[in-house]
């Protein structure tokens, strides 16, 4: 039976500790509030991805996103669902030091209604994540394939394939709790290694691309509900063929429009 049996109450920072080891749960990205109020009683987290740069704005990777766009979004996600737990992405370049990330951080308490941020990094972010917890801001952070990284790392590389990798993962995993993170984000990383990492943490762990181990997976929407034909990385399966059915509704509009048989006496006043 879940957690939240009968009726669905707010998912908070404190709440979704209690799923590990009982529950799985389950994250979707969302950027708007249609999507969000449609995805509100089958999720328990939402995550406002800085993947929005990508499947909404079109652009090649996340790295051009900025705090605008993001607290933007982020307040139509806010307007659209109420109780799943609600996950800021800060944007590349907003987190620099502990007094911009605490700074940028404040600025989506007071301006959204999101619960959480997150961050990308490992051992390196603990005194960023220190500060944020120390000052009243609950933090995601996010190990293994890190997106913001992809021009520096010339590419977007699954990680924990050697001993010394899944290693060092740990260690990162191991430090960012210790620092104050409430949940960590794995991406595509081994599923062993995903598996040592949630064995070796007392919060809970989601995946993406990390196999079926983790506490929970998230998933990006667009990618999940098969509206992005030309991305199919391995880790994604797609719940319908949403372009499909889009494009053939839009044709299927266009011919009756152009042969006059939209609209008819039932659509008209
Ligand atoms: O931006 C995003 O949607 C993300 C997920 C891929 C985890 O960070």
């Amino acid at each position: 039976m879940s957690i939240h049996s009968s009726i669905k109450k707010k998912i908070t920072v404190k709440s979704v500790q209690k799923y590990k080891n009982r529950e799985k749960l389950v994250m979707i990205t969302a950027y708007d509030a249609l999507f969000a109020s449609l995805f509100e009683d089958e999720v328990d987290m939402i995550l406002v991805g800085d993947s929005l740069n990508m499947s909404f704005l079109g652009k090649g990777d996340t790295l051009s996103a900025t705090m605008d766009q993001m607290i933007y979004h982020t307040q139509a996600v806010c307007n659209g669902a109420q109780t799943p737990l609600i996950v800021f992405d800060m944007p590349f370049g907003s987190y620099k030091t502990k007094e911009e990330a605490l700074g940028n951080a404040m600025r989506v308490y007071k301006e959204t209604g999101a619960d959480a941020i997150k961050i990308e990094g490992g051992k390196e972010r603990v005194e960023i994540i220190e500060h944020l917890t120390k000052n009243g801001i609950a933090v995601v952070a996010h190990i293994g394939l890190m997106p913001q990284f992809v021009r520096s790392e010339g590419g977007y590389r699954v990680r924990g394939k050697s001993k010394e990798d899944i290693e060092s993962l740990i260690e990162d995993a191991k430090a960012l709790e210790a620092a104050g993170a409430f949940i960590v984000l794995i991406e595509g990383v081994v599923s062993e290694a995903a598996k040592e990492i949630t064995e070796a943490l007392r919060v809970p762990t989601i995946g993406i691309g990390a196999g079926d181990a983790c506490d929970g997976q998230v998933l990006v929407w667009s990618d999940m509900l098969g509206f992005f034909e030309s991305f199919k990385p391995k880790f994604v399966k797609q719940y319908m063929h949403g372009a499909k059915l889009v494009k053939d509704a839009v044709k299927e509009y266009t011919n009756e429009v152009k042969s006059g048989k939209f609209p008819t006496d039932e659509f008209s006043y």
